[in-house]
């Protein structure tokens, strides 16, 4: 053999380990995939759109960015020929984790099969979970090169967990599941970056219409051609060693994503917190996490109080004007004398100071205030979480809309833009025209 044999021999044996563990499909490879992610008016939940199955039908699902894996209601008009239940003892049980085994006493179909391992699909809605047949399908999305989307690409075994019907009660109408963007192997930001063979990064910019979600790297462009990654602050991401689902096996650790708030401030004056709650203890206690499955950031109730306080007192020294509180929020304020700006209503500034005093994630007005009753009354948006929550501070969708967040799996870092309208654009603006 001459070299060049010898080296189509390698290259051939290179790509066939590449592709093949991979389940992907076509040659075409491509860098990120997109997605949009539109609110859902009544339940203020955020719903992704993705295909699934042979043929391809359209899901709508509710994002979950710490949720462990996708599932999807497989007891109604679950109708596809590359349906494939995950057998137990598989590689596809062990990579999704799960050590069950199980028979299910009626006619097969979808959900329902003999000699499957199973998983706990969880509503993270309502705290419900149950018990789920681990199957592969064909799941289909657009790709994009971070200014459009382009070509459709498939993954023909994805896994995911069936659920029955009943787990969709409390989610968005239309709606047949959840995805989960945390940070199991089997969770969309890893199978789809095994998949294509790209960065084990994901990024969400959510958006009170319609907001993306993008996976794998950048670039991340937005109307008029604004590369939101440029503006990345980061900050490590950390893992609660407990995990945070509805249900789980002893030593599972959480698939949510935690970052380490080490003081709050409200006009740059710091506000008296207890330390304790802010780290996450060894059972899984306390911390901040992100969640895009709580409409409006949650607060312990000291840290409640300590923040609303505060953020009262600076309020009151630019002479805003307290009212009568419209739940869920309990601090509530005349818009009569509360400027408009560019970031949003013109009120003091909360700040999340992260890993050192020059990392801060600042939460301007159009983050922190909702507008009530026709724009007269504008209410803090946060809300009292009581005294025991299992996590201090949870960062809610609120508070995350027109913020571009990238996770990077790999190095266990968070980047944050910080509110978009700073450098005008919103996470509204991803151009979804497809050039494919
Ligand atoms: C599973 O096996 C049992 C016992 O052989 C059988 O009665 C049942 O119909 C099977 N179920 C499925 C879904 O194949
Ligand atoms: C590609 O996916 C998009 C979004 O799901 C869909 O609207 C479009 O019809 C698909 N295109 C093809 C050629 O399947
Ligand atoms: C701080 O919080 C921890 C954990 O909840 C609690 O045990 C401790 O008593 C608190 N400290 C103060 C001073 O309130
Ligand atoms: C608040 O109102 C008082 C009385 O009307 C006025 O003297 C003061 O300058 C105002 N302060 C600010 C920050 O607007
Ligand atoms: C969106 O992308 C399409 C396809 O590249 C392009 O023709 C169109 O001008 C873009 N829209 C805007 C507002 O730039």
């Amino acid at each position: 053999m001459d070299n060049t044999s010898n080296f189509l021999l390698l290259f051939t044996l290179f790509h066939f380990l590449f592709i093949a563990p991979s389940f992907a499909q076509q040659s075409f490879r491509p860098k990120a995939l997109v997605v949009p992610v539109t609110k859902d008016a009544s339940t203020l939940q955020y719903v992704t759109h993705i295909n699934q199955r042979t043929p391809l039908v359209p899901l709508n699902l509710v994002l979950d960015i710490g949720g462990q894996f996708l599932w999807v209601d497989c007891d109604s008009n679950y109708v596809s020929s590359t349906y494939r239940p995950a057998r137990c003892r598989s590689s596809q049980c062990s990579l999704a984790g799960s050590t069950s085994c199980g028979d299910c006493f009626s006619a097969p179909r979808p959900g329902c099969n003999n000699n499957t391992c199973g998983l706990t699909p969880d509503n993270t809605i309502t705290h419900t979970a149950t018990g789920g047949e681990l199957a592969q399908d064909a799941v289909s999305v657009q790709s994009t090169n971070g200014f459009n989307p382009g070509r459709n690409v498939t993954v023909y075994r994805f896994l995911f967990s069936c659920a029955p019907t009943f787990l969709l009660q409390g989610l968005a109408s239309g709606v047949s599941g959840m995805a989960g963007l945390g940070r199991t192997k089997i969770a969309l930001p890893s199978q789809f970056a095994s998949a294509f063979s790209f960065h084990r990064k994901f990024a969400v910019c959510l958006s009170s219409s319609k907001g993306v979600a993008f996976f794998g790297d950048g670039p991340y462009v937005l109307l008029p051609n604004i590369e939101a990654s440029q503006l990345f602050t980061f900050t490590p991401l950390l893992l609660n060693p407990v995990s945070t689902a509805s249900a789980f096996s002893q030593g599972d650790p959480s698939a949510e994503y935690f970052i380490g708030v080490k003081s709050i401030r409200i006009d740059e004056n710091a506000v008296p917190v207890n330390m304790t709650l802010l780290s996450i203890n060894s059972d899984g206690v306390g911390g901040t996490k992100i969640s895009s499955v709580n409409p409006y950031t949650v607060l312990e109730a000291s840290i409640f109080k300590a923040v609303t306080e505060a953020f009262v007192k600076a309020s009151a020294a630019r002479n805003i004007t307290r009212v009568a509180a419209v739940a869920p929020f309990e601090v509530c304020f005349s818009s009569k004398n509360v400027l408009s700006t560019r970031l949003g209503a013109s009120v003091p500034t909360i700040e999340l100071v992260l890993q050192n005093q020059n990392t801060i994630w600042r939460i301007f007005g159009a983050n922190s205030m909702v507008s009530v009753s026709d724009d007269k009354v504008l209410c803090l948006g946060l809300v009292n979480g009581g005294p025991k929550p299992r996590t201090s501070i949870v960062i809610g969708g609120y508070q995350l809309e027109d913020n571009l967040l990238q996770f990077d799996l790999a190095t266990s870092r968070l980047g944050f833009s910080s509110l978009l309208y700073g450098i005008r654009t919103t996470c509204a603006n991803f151009n979804f025209t497809s050039t494919a």
